[in-house]
């Protein structure tokens, strides 16, 4: 079936300026991590990706090693690039990334030029395409200096190859040292990608400031703790759940009785608020104009309709959130 764009498309979505740069992106974007990979139904993955532009949603959030197996999330999303999205691409933002294992020897992850710049060639042909929007360093190196990773991130950006530059999953101390070697590279740091939801609140200690005081955006990973934080598995793992999958990152253990009391609190709020509890998550995390934007990861188009509808209602009473920091507990 061949793919013509809603036209309707940008008239429900809001967009929010990433840092102090020109770019702006989707309070909602869609990650690739999981459900897109090889195991998965094509067919399924595609659909949710048009569904996704269809809906405002123009950032595609990717790494080299998405899948299972490694690489083949950017193999489907190539595949839908040729088939669908190519007269598309200039309203798109499409991200990837390099840090994690992707092949063996010395030069197959973390943070050395060799690897990055190696790493991104791969990524661009199983995407089918010639540029990235932007490029990430993946994760700190504690071996490789940062000014090594910082210059590669330059480089690949002077070749075209990527617009703007990204870290993620560094300390805002990492952050601070990286952001100045870039902006003194003449490439500024456009966006850092972190954990961030209710159950997992590290950026507020030091990293949303540090990323303003760069003019960085930050984008959301994880925003609903890969499924927890919605209601589904208040009465046990349904199946075909990411916790009930061999492959998928959250494992059985982590729904604890405890998470599930708070899990349980949160969801009335929401309820009383009159959204899923995935929607207050997303619209919890999007009260911090900092945020840029959240990437959600869904299993089906029917979760992305879901979150989408969170940007509906992103006010918050204050006794609202005074009860909220009571379940969390902070
Ligand atoms: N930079 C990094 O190191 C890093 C690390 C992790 C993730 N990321 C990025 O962040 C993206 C999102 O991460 P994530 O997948 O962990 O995000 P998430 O949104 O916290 O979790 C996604 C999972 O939650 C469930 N879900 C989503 N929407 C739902 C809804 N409305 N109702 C019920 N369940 C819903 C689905 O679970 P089921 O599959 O069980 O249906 C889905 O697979 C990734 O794809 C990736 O792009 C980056």
């Amino acid at each position: 079936m061949a793919y013509t764009a809603n036209e309707a498309r940008y008239n429900n979505m809001v967009y929010r300026r990433c840092g102090k740069s020109g770019i702006k992106l989707p309070m909602i974007s869609l990650g690739l991590w999981h459900n897109f990979g090889g195991v998965d139904v094509f067919e399924n993955s595609r659909e949710i990706l048009w569904h996704a532009f269809d809906n405002g949603i123009t950032h595609f959030d990717l790494a080299n090693n998405y899948g299972p197996p490694a690489g083949s999330a950017e193999e489907t999303f190539g595949q839908v690039m040729d088939k669908d999205f190519r007269s598309y691409r200039d309203e798109m933002i499409i991200s990837t990334k390099a840090g994690y294992y992707m092949w063996p020897g010395p030069y197959g992850e973390w943070g050395s030029r060799k690897y990055l710049v190696s790493s991104l060639d791969q990524s661009l042909k199983r995407m089918k395409l010639d540029y990235v929007d932007i490029f990430y360093s993946h994760r700190p190196d504690p071996e490789t200096p940062i000014e090594e990773t910082m210059m590669a991130l330059d480089h690949v950006v002077r070749q075209g190859k990527a617009l703007y530059a990204g870290i993620s999953n560094y300390t805002a101390e990492q952050t601070q040292k990286a952001a100045e070697i870039l902006k003194s590279l003449g490439t500024p740091c456009l966006i850092h990608q972190a954990r961030y939801s209710m159950f997992d609140r590290w950026v507020e200690n030091a990293l949303l400031d540090e990323l303003e005081n760069q003019g960085a955006g930050l984008i959301a990973f994880s925003p609903l703790a890969q499924g927890l934080l919605t209601d589904k598995y208040l009465h046990g793992i349904p199946e075909g759940s990411r916790a009930s999958k061999e492959h998928g990152f959250l494992k059985p253990q982590h729904i604890t009785d405890e998470k599930l009391d708070k899990i349980k609190q949160l969801n009335q709020i929401a309820l009383d608020r009159g959204q899923s509890l995935a929607q207050m998550a997303i619209a919890w995390l999007l009260k911090d104009n900092r945020v840029t934007s959240i990437l959600v990861g869904v299993s089906k188009k029917e979760q992305l309709y879901d979150c989408i509808k969170s940007i509906e209602k992103l006010e918050f009473a204050k006794d609202e959130l005074q009860k909220i920091e009571k379940i969390l507990g902070v």
